[in-house]
Parts: structure tokens; C-alpha cells; sequence
């Protein structure tokens, strides 16, 4: 299986348009290389691709890829469809984007799929410009993706989106995948947005080959501190490097990625001493565009 890193920051993408924290001024003086948001394609074949997760800057992703060109008919594309970890704006959105691809398959939990129709009714706009099939996940019930790939989803967090904080429905908000590769038999874990660490990680890295972890913050009070604001310092619902590096040290035979990188996150710099910690462990923050064989 080949997997493309698409993009590696979080929502608002490296530099963030309306943030001037110390970071995101060093990306625009080009003195940090710039990343964009989330989002990650993964093929068993070469010829069939599937993303999971669609970015807001989907389509800069795609076009910046020549794997992902369309072709040979003239409205021919190899993305077969979209593969959703949860129904956050930074994960949804490029949806949008995609729209009038025919026979374009989403998939996704229950919960996440209700979402898309109702708090934030994305397939009632999408179905109306081509209609697409919207598939249901159903956790630990692996499914095949065309192309070779068998793919499993674990609820890993009950984050929900702040656009659907009233919603009642579903539990299962955010999920990981394990994508194998029924050919090779190499295993991707993708799993950008947790909250702690869970159980249930442990047992799918006993197999894994490579895991794309959330990243978004390296401590909890990042938020604030960088940007003077009053949130972050419950991490907003996802789990620092500080607690989940000692984690990733017990298993060193796993390529070890983080991913969702927020923009404050000092490891976004190669010279910190957050970033040498990482190099030291053997754990990678690899620029957009990285493509993992697997
Ligand atoms: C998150 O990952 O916490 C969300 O995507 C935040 C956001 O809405 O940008
Ligand atoms: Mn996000
Ligand atoms: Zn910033």
C-alpha cells in the first residue's frame, strides 16, 4: 500500500490566516515550511485511491499530486472516495469540493453520517449537484476498499464537532482506521484526533507497521500561552505529546508519525528542542506530500 500525507496540520492550516503567533509569523517569513490541513491518501493498487479525511484544501492537495491527476477519460479521477475519521470542519469541508464527481463513495459512523445531515447538512447539499453513495461504518466490522485494502474502524473519542454540541444522536464521533494491505499484509493505523489513549491503540500497533498520530498540540496549555486566548488549556479534546510520546516510546518497531500538527506546536520547528525530543525518539513529523510505502 502507498499512503500520501496530503496535509499534516490542523484545522486552520501552518500559518493560519487570522494567527500571529510566533509560528505561524515564521512560516510566512518562509523561515518554517508551511503545511496544510489533514488529510491522507491511501491506495492497495496504484490505481484506485481512497482519502480519508477531505480537507479544506482538498483541492490544492490533489492537484499537487500527480497520483491523484485525472484521466484517461477526460472526467476520469482515481479518488474513488472519502473515508471520514470524524465530522469536524478540518475533516469535512472538502467535501465540498469534490462535489458533482459521480459515484463518489463516503464513509463513515452512523453518528458522523447523521451529522453530515443534520447539524451540518452537507449531503443534503451534495446530493444535489451528483449523488453520491454515503456508506455506513460499522465499528470493528471491517470493510473492503477497492484496490486491495481492508479497513477497520475503533471509536477512539466522543469529541464531538462544536457545531453539533446540542446533538443528541450516536456516541461514535471520532474513530481511528486500520487500513491493511491484503496483498503485502502491512498495516496502517490513522488515527489524528484522540483524547486520551485509548485501550484499544495498543492493540491495533501490536500489528501495525505505521501509525499517523494527533499531534495537534505538544503541551496542554499551548493554546493560550501562544496566542493569549483563554481555551486550550484542556488541550480542546486532544491528547499532547507529553503524554502521548511515552506511550509511542513502548513501541519502537512502529513508524511513528504525528499528524494535525497545530499551528503553535513548537515541533513544527526543526531547530527546538520539542522537535530534537521527537528525532531522538524516532518519531517523525514528516512535511506534506511524504509518501509512506507500506
Ligand atoms: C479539532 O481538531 O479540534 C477541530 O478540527 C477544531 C476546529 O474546528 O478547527
Ligand atoms: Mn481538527
Ligand atoms: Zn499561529
Amino acid at each position: 500500500m502507498r499512503a500520501v500525507l496530503l496535509g499534516t496540520a490542523a484545522g486552520g492550516g501552518f500559518p493560519q490566516w487570522n494567527c500571529a503567533c510566533g509560528p505561524c509569523e515564521a512560516a510566512r517569513a518562509g523561515r518554517l515550511r508551511s503545511r496544510t490541513q489533514d488529510c491522507l491518501a491511501v491506495s492497495g493498487d496504484g490505481e484506485d485511491w481512497w482519502l480519508f479525511n477531505a480537507s479544506p484544501d482538498v483541492r490544492a492537495q490533489l492537484v499537487a499530486t500527480a497520483a491523484l491527476a485525472p484521466g484517461p477519460g477526460p472526467r476520469d479521477t482515481p479518488v474513488r472516495g472519502v473515508v471520514l475519521t470524524d465530522a469536524e470542519l478540518d475533516h469535512a469541508l472538502g467535501l465540498l469540493a469534490l462535489r458533482g464527481a459521480a459515484g463518489t463513495e463516503v464513509r463513515a459512523t452512523s453518528t458522523v453520517l447523521d451529522a453530515l445531515r443534520g447539524d451540518l447538512d452537507l449531503r443534503g447539499v451534495l446530493d444535489g449537484y451528483s449523488p453520491w453513495t454515503w456508506r455506513e461504518v460499522e465499528p470493528h466490522e471491517p470493510f473492503e476498499l477497492r484496490g486491495g485494502l481492508v479497513v477497520t474502524a475503533v471509536p477512539v473519542s466522543g469529541k464531538r464537532p462544536r457545531y453539533a454540541a446540542a446533538s443528541a444522536v450516536g456516541s461514535d464521533w471520532v474513530v481511528a482506521y486500520r487500513v491493511e494491505d491484503q496483498r503485502t499484509g502491512g498495516v496502517l493505523v490513522y488515527a489524528p484526533c484522540l483524547a486520551t489513549w485509548p485501550h484499544e491503540l495498543e492493540r491495533l500497533l501490536a500489528d501495525a507497521d505505521v501509525l499517523l498520530l494527533d499531534g495537534t498540540f505538544h503541551s496542554a496549555g499551548e493554546m493560550g500561552a501562544s496566542t493569549g486566548g483563554t481555551h486550550g488549556q484542556a488541550a480542546m479534546g486532544h491528547l499532547p505529546i507529553t503524554a502521548s510520546l511515552p506511550e509511542l516510546r513502548r513501541h519502537p518497531g512502529v513508524r511513528r508519525i504525528y499528524t494535525h500538527l497545530n499551528n503553535t506546536n513548537p515541533v513544527l520547528d526543526p531547530d527546538s528542542p520539542e522537535h530534537a525530543e521527537l528525532v531522538a525518539a524516532g518519531v517523525e513529523v514528516p512535511p506534506d506530500g511524504t509518501v509512506v510505502e507500506i
